[in-house]
C-alpha cells in the first residue's frame, strides 16, 4: 500500500513509496496493530493532507467534546489543556477564545500554521516523554491531556503514556478518541486500515497499555463519529471513581469476542466478500456505460481502492473539498483528485461514497443530486446502492 494521505502530481509517481499493509493481533496484551510500521517523518510533514475543519459534523463534535472538558475537569483556578494532533485547531480554539490556558502539539507545520494564526497556541513537534518533561518545565502539569484520532497514530506509544503520567496533575484527566476495533469488527469497515492507524484500540488493551504506567481507564463514551469511535478517560491510578460503564464495555467485549482469533478470520473473511461485491458493482455499473465519481478524497479510501484495484477508467476521479488534494492524485491508484465544483457543475451517475463516515451531513447537502436520479455506492457496513 502507499501512504494513505499521500497525493501526489505525475512527476512524483516514480518515486512513490509502498509498504506491506498488515495487521497483527497480540494474544499476551490483547493489542491489535500493523505489522510493519511507516516512519513518520513520510507520514506527517509540511505538506500533510489532513485539515480536521473540512466537516461541518467534525466542529460541532470537537465544539462539544471542548465544552463537556471545560464542564466537567476544568474548575480549578488558572486550567491549562495540552491537546496533542491538535492540526488545524478545531478543538482548541474553543478553549482559546474561553481565553483558557493551552498548548497545541502538532507536528505537520503547515496545519499547526493553521492553528497559529488562528490565534491557538502551537508547537510542531511529535509528542513523547522528553516534550512532556520539557513542557512542565516550561508551563508546569496540565489539568486535561486531550488527543482525538492521534494516540492510535503513534508506535512508540509507551513514551507517550509515560509522558501523559508526567504531565498529568494528580487530578489531572487524560480524555481520548480513536475508531474502535468493536466498530471496525462489527462494520467490516477495513478502510480504517491504513498506515497512520497503526494501532486498533479496545478497552482491554487501553487499559493494558496506561495500567504499566500507573494510569487506569475510569470512563468510556462511545462516539458515533469517524464510523465509530471510543472515548476513554483516563487518570492517576486511584485518583477518580471508576465508572459502571467500564465494567459494562468489559463484558460487551467478552461476548463480542474482541480478543478471539476466529473473530479476526471472520473479519477477513467479510473484508474478501466486500472487495468481490464492490468490484462487481462497478464493473456492471460500468458496463453500463454510467458515469462513477468518488465522493471525498479520504484517507480510508486510499485502502478501498488499492485493496479492489479500483482504476481511473472505472473512477472517472475524486472530488474533494481540500485545496491541497485538488490537482493531485490519488496515492497509488493515482485517480485525480478535482474541486467539488466540478461535481456540482456535471452530477455522475453514480457517487461512490468514500467519506461514508460524514454521510449525513454529505447526503443533506446532496439532495439535488439524489433527488435528480444521483446514486450512491457504498461499502460500509455492505456494499450496496441507494437513490
Ligand atoms: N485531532 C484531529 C487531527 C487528527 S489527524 C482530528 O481528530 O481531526 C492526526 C494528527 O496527529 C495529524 O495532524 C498529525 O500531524 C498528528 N500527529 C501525528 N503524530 C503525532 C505525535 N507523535 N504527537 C502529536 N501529534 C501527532
Ligand atoms: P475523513 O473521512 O474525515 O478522513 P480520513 O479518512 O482521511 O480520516 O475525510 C474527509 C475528506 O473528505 C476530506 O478530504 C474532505 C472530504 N470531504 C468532502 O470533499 N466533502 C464533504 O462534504 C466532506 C464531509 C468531506
Amino acid at each position: 500500500m502507499p501512504i494513505a494521505n499521500g497525493f501526489l502530481t505525475a512527476d512524483q509517481f516514480a518515486d512513490e513509496y509502498f509498504f506491506e499493509l498488515q495487521v497483527g493481533a497480540c494474544p499476551k496484551c490483547s493489542m491489535v496493530q500493523l505489522t510493519e510500521l511507516v516512519d513518520r517523518d513520510r507520514m506527517f510533514h509540511a505538506n500533510y493532507a489532513f485539515f480536521s475543519s473540512t466537516s461541518s459534523n467534525m466542529q460541532t463534535h470537537f465544539r462539544d467534546f471542548a465544552s463537556s472538558v471545560t464542564a466537567e475537569h476544568l474548575g480549578g483556578p488558572d486550567p491549562f489543556v495540552v491537546e496533542i494532533g491538535s492540526n488545524d485547531g478545531i478543538m482548541l480554539r474553543h478553549f482559546a477564545a474561553a481565553g483558557i490556558r493551552h498548548l497545541g502539539i502538532e507536528p505537520s507545520a503547515n496545519v499547526a500554521a493553521v492553528a497559529r494564526e488562528r490565534g491557538i497556541r502551537t508547537i510542531s513537534e511529535f509528542f513523547d516523554e522528553e516534550l512532556a518533561r520539557r513542557i512542565v518545565a516550561e508551563h508546569g502539569q496540565a489539568d486535561a491531556f486531550l488527543g482525538a484520532n492521534v494516540m492510535c497514530h503513534i508506535p512508540y506509544l509507551h513514551s507517550v503514556a509515560e509522558g501523559i503520567r508526567i504531565l498529568l496533575k494528580p487530578e489531572g484527566v487524560l480524555v481520548f478518541e480513536d475508531p474502535y476495533l468493536g466498530d471496525i469488527i462489527e462494520k467490516t469497515s477495513y478502510d480504517q486500515i491504513y498506515d497512520e492507524h497503526a494501532f486498533y484500540f479496545s478497552l482491554a488493551s487501553v487499559s493494558r497499555l496506561f495500567a504499566q504506567h500507573g494510569l487506569e481507564v475510569v470512563d468510556v463514551e462511545p462516539q458515533n463519529v469517524h464510523g465509530g469511535s471510543m472515548r476513554y478517560v483516563i487518570a492517576h491510578l486511584g485518583a477518580r471513581r471508576v465508572s459502571a460503564r467500564i465494567s459494562a464495555l468489559r463484558a460487551k467485549e467478552a461476548a463480542l469476542g474482541l480478543q478471539d482469533p476466529a473473530s479476526f478470520a471472520g473479519l477477513r473473511r467479510r473484508i474478501e466478500e466486500s472487495r468481490v461485491a464492490l468490484v462487481s458493482l462497478l464493473q456492471d455499473v460500468k458496463r453500463q456505460g454510467k458515469r462513477v465519481v468518488g465522493y471525498g478524497a479520504t484517507s480510508k479510501s486510499t485502502t478501498v481502492i488499492n485493496y479492489c484495484g479500483i482504476t481511473s477508467d472505472i473512477v472517472e476521479y475524486i472530488s474533494d473539498t481540500t485545496p491541497i488534494k485538488q490537482g493531485k492524485f490519488s496515492p497509488g491508484a493515482h485517480l485525480p483528485v478535482r474541486p467539488y465544483e466540478e461535481f456540482t457543475r456535471r452530477a455522475p451517475d453514480y457517487a461512490l461514497l468514500f467519506a461514508w463516515n460524514h454521510s449525513a451531513e454529505i447526503l443533506e447537502r446532496e439532495r439535488a443530486f439524489t433527488r435528480a436520479g444521483g446514486r450512491w455506492i457504498s461499502y460500509v457496513p455492505k456494499v450496496q446502492v441507494s437513490g
